[in-house]
């Protein structure tokens, strides 16, 4: 059976009473299983997730941060301050930043060699707009992405890292891209990085990905698991996700 990576984004959801018993519910799902399995917390929670995930399977990270490395840049958190905290993993370049919070791809390239130099493990999250994909521009925006997003990044460092396809239309609809849809545009961003990094690496799908369209989506051969958004903010419904059977 392939193994499968399964990351949750929590986004700005959930209180502190809220997650405590859902780190405890995760950490016993991610000991009964062999996939691997993370989940992405607003910066405020790493202490938390700390806690009570430090010593369990489950791998917890942020959800975003600084392309600097410290100084005068009120709001913002640095990579070293997200290891303060043990954390394991860091999504950039999300289309929610993108879009809302004007990031470009020249600071997610910055994000992502910071997070590598302090060992953090990057989700490079890249996908097109409803848009884009009627124009037939999926593949020149995916590659586009990755060129930038990857910019100075090497095999061996790429392989220390995932990549996230999700398409924008897909994010938060309820309306998750196909099986073929995902695999195409799965299929070209590990040819790309095969002929321009020499390597590939773990490639999550992420759009309305739940219990209902994960053992479709989940048993595509090239795609090595799940960002998931919504359907990660139950336990249990995140779980469904998790034991999946293939
Ligand atoms: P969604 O979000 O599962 O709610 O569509 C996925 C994401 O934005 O990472």
């Amino acid at each position: 059976m392939k193994k499968l990576h399964l990351i949750g984004n929590l986004k700005m959801n959930l209180s502190k009473q809220e997650l405590e018993p859902y780190f405890k519910e995760l950490a016993t799902v991610a000991q009964n299983t062999e996939q691997t399995v993370g989940v992405c917390v607003p910066f405020v929670y790493l202490p938390l997730a700390q806690t009570y995930l430090q010593n369990s399977k489950v791998l917890y990270g942020a959800q975003n941060m600084s392309n600097q490395i410290s100084g005068a840049f009120t709001g913002e958190i640095s990579a070293s301050m997200l290891q303060d905290f043990g954390t394991q993993l860091v999504i950039l370049g999300h289309s929610e930043r993108r879009q809302l919070f004007g990031e470009t791809d020249k600071m997610v390239n910055q994000k992502v060699l910071k997070a590598l130099e302090e060992n953090l493990t990057p989700i490079l999250c890249v996908g097109e707009t409803l848009q884009q994909r009627a124009e037939g521009k999926t593949k020149e925006l995916v590659t586009q992405q990755l060129q930038a997003g990857l910019q100075g990044v090497n095999a061996a460092n790429l392989q220390k890292m995932y990549i996230a396809y999700e398409p924008i239309w897909a994010i938060g609809t309820g309306k998750s891209a196909s099986a073929t849809d995902a695999e195409q545009v799965i299929d070209v961003i590990k040819q790309w990085l095969q002929q321009n990094k020499g390597a590939t690496t773990n490639v999550l799908y992420g759009g309305s990905l739940k219990p209902s369209n994960a053992q479709e989506l989940l048993r595509v051969p090239n795609i090595d698991g799940g960002l998931i958004g919504g359907a990660s903010l139950n336990a249990t419904q995140f779980a469904d996700i998790i034991n999946t059977q293939l």
